[in-house]
């Protein structure tokens, strides 16, 4: 099939999980595909702005054939051609471990015209949505956001050197990995220090764990916490209780 629609790609980035935290761009830019490429981690009701659009699942979920990148990469391709415009719709924001510029590099290659919409990255949402600053005046500088599982599958070496400092740690794709940063803070006798995990932020699944770098394996044994989720180090993390009760408070007002 051939299209008369100019072939275009539009990345937009879907926020974490809540449908309303797509940005409104994303959303009016969706409402003009003629097929939508998305991920396991989105919303199906952001499906709902486009059902002039041919929606096609290239994520990875159990008991589905997965796409692997270089087929996602020539769909993106191959329907622009056919069809005319692809939304590729991908979790948080895109260039946040998301390969979003290797898509967008490989459709210009090709003669694909290209547009980014970013969105809200889960490591800086998900946190704030439990009433976790990442940053807090007189208690933290600055914070690192590291994958915890590298193209090696194996833990970012970042997250030792991050351990060392007094910056928050937000750590992705770290739940298979998460006895290594433990032992990586105790090496630096952080053992107090608290730590929050959070899985399926801002959706209705969400589950969350708190305790120190001592008790969370404990923690996520007792609430059965395991992927998708984001793992915060930091004395931030102490921050969550004051806005908690503070809110508590005045709703009970
Ligand atoms: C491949 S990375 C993509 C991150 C994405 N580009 C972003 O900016 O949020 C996927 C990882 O992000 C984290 N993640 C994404 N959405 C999440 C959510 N709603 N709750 C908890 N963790 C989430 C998990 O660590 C998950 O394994």
């Amino acid at each position: 099939m051939q299209t008369n629609n100019q072939p275009k790609l539009t990345l937009i980035g879907a926020g974490p999980g809540d449908p309303d935290l797509l940005t409104i761009k994303g959303m009016k830019i969706l409402q003009t595909a003629d097929v939508v490429l998305y991920d396991a981690l989105i919303n199906p009701k952001l499906l709902e702005y486009a059902p002039q659009a041919e929606c096609i699942f290239v994520g990875k979920r159990k008991g589905c054939y997965t796409y692997q990148q270089d087929q996602i990469n020539e769909l993106i391709v191959s329907r622009a051609m056919s069809h005319g415009h692809v939304v590729r719709l991908k979790g948080g924001d895109p260039f946040v471990f998301g390969r979003g510029s290797e898509e967008l590099e490989y459709a210009l290659s090709k003669g694909v015209s290209t547009e980014f919409v970013p969105g809200i990255s889960s490591a800086l949402a998900v946190p704030a949505s439990q009433n976790i600053p990442i940053t807090q005046r007189g208690m933290t500088e600055s914070f690192w956001v590291i994958t915890g599982t590298t193209k090696e599958h194996k833990l970012s070496k970042d997250v030792a050197l991050a351990a060392k400092s007094k910056a928050t740690v937000i750590i992705l794709m770290g739940m298979g990995n998460l006895s290594e940063i433990v032992s990586l803070f105790k090496n630096e006798h952080k053992e107090q220090l608290p730590v929050a995990i959070i899985q399926n932020g801002t959706t209705e699944q969400e589950k969350l764990g708190i305790g120190t770098v001592e008790t969370i394996e404990a923690v996520v044994s007792e609430k059965g916490l395991s992927n998708p989720a984001i793992i915060v180090i930091g004395e931030v993390v102490r921050e969550r209780e004051i806005l908690t009760k503070i809110k508590h408070t005045v709703e009970a007002v």
